[in-house]
């Protein structure tokens, strides 16, 4: 085979490989078809390594495959132990690791066109820069936000002293640099080392640039920022994919880029916040304003016996889960309790807050797993018109998405934020172990309304009595 016979078949294994990466997310749309999605962007992603793998131009194997090893080995180990609720931290190191790879990439293509002595063409020039700029920033930015969600950082907003002139100092440091590097490629008269200098210096300062700007970032607010860095490590990829002239990695970073820019702007929209707000804002931060000033409030508790007779005799539930839920991993026993109520003759349905829980999705695919039927999920705007109808509302491990002060304290952090309305049922009851608060470390009103009880235990443990109490009531007849 000739060399422009292999780059034709490469070419065509890109276009495929393209087509099932569309494919595939176009599949991610529903939650029934999300599975072969997955599958079919997969096979599309293998394709594309293999056919790289045929590329002429690859001067040896041994680095490559030490890295596929290494690598598939980390990563065979990291799926098997990591817990669904320490998904977004994976997903923001996923995120950092395509964002070095990216400059790495830009890197070493600066490098091997220095070596090769070819001559730099302009676009390459700022499509180097620009793959080491931002893919050197997602690196340490996505190491902020995953060390705040895993909770090796404080997820309150840490802000420095003159916070905004030190980030502005370091943007503009950081365009400068890559400006110069551009000038350099561009046979500005600096030397190989000098211009290896300036690569040197960009990838600093956007690494710091990466800090800078995602410290001051509440734990509240980490879901919109993996999203966003999600984006970044893939406009990344694409500039990388362009320094090298590889077009896969173009219409995968361009795919990531868009998709992540698309998911920035779901999760600010279903926290009602707005990007800007969410990088210059300083939300997550719990003032004494929105903490309970101390005196204690009364609220009610009932034992699963009372629950159980209550939703013998109920006509309609609606299970509300959250965070809670996913950490006692009792997604099963509520699809049990749910089945033997249907059973009974009680309409179920569950309603799913797009940001309950750790995850965009997390829910979902917590429901999926258990399958509960998808007629019986409802998203947010459907559970709130189903629920003024609804006799009880059960909030299992759920937490702020279910927090009234969203509507009535404008100084609580999370005002403004949609939430699901369980306060228009008739009854709420509420499982969870004990009067602790949630993501956001304020109290919920939703506890000591009148119509509100609480069931207090491990989620899963709740469930179980409550689906040995609900058997025993329903033989008794
Ligand atoms: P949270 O507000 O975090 O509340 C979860 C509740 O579950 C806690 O109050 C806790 O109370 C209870 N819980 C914990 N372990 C439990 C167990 N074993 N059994 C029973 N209950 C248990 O959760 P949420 O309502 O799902 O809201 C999610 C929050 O996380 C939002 O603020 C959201 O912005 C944020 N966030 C979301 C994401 C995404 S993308 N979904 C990512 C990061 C952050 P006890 O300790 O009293 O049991």
């Amino acid at each position: 085979m000739s060399d422009q016979d292999v780059i034709n078949v490469i070419n065509l294994c890109y276009l495929v490989a393209a087509i099932l990466f569309i494919w595939g997310m176009a599949q991610l749309r529903r939650p029934s078809t999300a599975r072969v999605g997955n599958r079919v962007a997969a096979v599309g992603m293998l394709i594309a390594v293999v056919a790289t793998l045929f590329d002429r131009e690859i001067v040896s194997y041994e680095w490559i495959i030490g890295g596929i090893v290494v690598g598939g080995i980390v990563g065979a180990f990291l799926a098997r132990k990591v817990q669904m609720t320490e998904m977004p931290e994976m997903v923001a190191v996923f995120n950092g690791f395509g964002g070095a790879a990216s400059a790495l990439l830009a890197g070493g293509e600066l490098k091997r066109l220095y070596d090769t002595g070819g001559a730099i063409d302009s676009d390459v020039g700022v499509t180097i820069a620009l793959g080491t700029t931002i893919g050197a920033l997602t690196l340490t930015g996505s190491a902020v936000a995953a060390g705040k969600l895993h909770g090796t950082l404080s997820s309150n907003p840490i802000l420095l002293p003159a916070r905004n002139v030190l980030s502005a100092l370091v943007a503009v440091a950081t365009l400068a640099l890559g400006a110069l590097l551009i000038w350099a490629t561009q046979d500005g008269g600096f030397s190989e080392t000098s211009t290896l200098l300036l690569f040197a210096g960009l990838v600093v300062a956007a690494l710091l640039l990466g800090i800078l700007v995602s410290i001051p970032i509440g734990g509240a607010d980490m879901p919109v920022l993996v999203a966003l860095f999600n984006s970044y490590s893939g406009l990344a990829g694409a500039a990388a994919g362009f320094a090298i002239g590889n077009d896969v990695l173009i219409i995968a970073g361009a795919l990531v880029g868009a998709s992540g820019l698309i998911l920035t702007s779901i999760m600010t929209k279903a926290m009602n916040r707005s990007v800007s707000n969410v990088m210059f804002g300083g939300f997550g931060q719990s003032g004494a304003d929105v903490t309970s000033d101390g005196e204690a409030r009364p609220y009610r508790t009932m034992t699963a016996e009372d629950v159980a007779t209550m939703l013998a005799y109920a006509q309609s539930v609606v299970f509300v889960t959250g965070y809670g839920l996913a950490v006692a991993q009792a997604q099963h026993d509520l699809k049990a309790l749910a089945d033997i109520l249907s059973k009974n003759g009680t309409e179920v349905r569950f309603g799913i807050h797009p940001v309950a829980g750790r995850m965009p999705g997390h829910m979902n695919v917590l429901l999926a797993e258990a399958d509960v039927p998808y007629d019986q999920q409802l998203d947010l705007d459907d559970a709130n018109r189903q629920l003024e109808n609804t006799e009880i509302a059960m909030v299992i491990g759920a937490n702020d998405v279910v927090n009234p002060q969203a509507h009535s304290n404008p100084s609580s952090p999370i005002y403004g934020m949609p939430i699901i309305d369980v306060d228009k049922a008739q009854s709420v009851v509420v499982m969870k172990r004990s009067m602790a608060s949630g993501f956001s470390g304020i109290d919920n009103d939703l506890f000591y309304l009148d119509q509100t009880s609480m069931l207090f235990g491990d989620a899963k443990k709740s469930l179980k009595e409550l689906v040995s109490e609900e058997d025993e009531l329903i033989k008794k007849g």
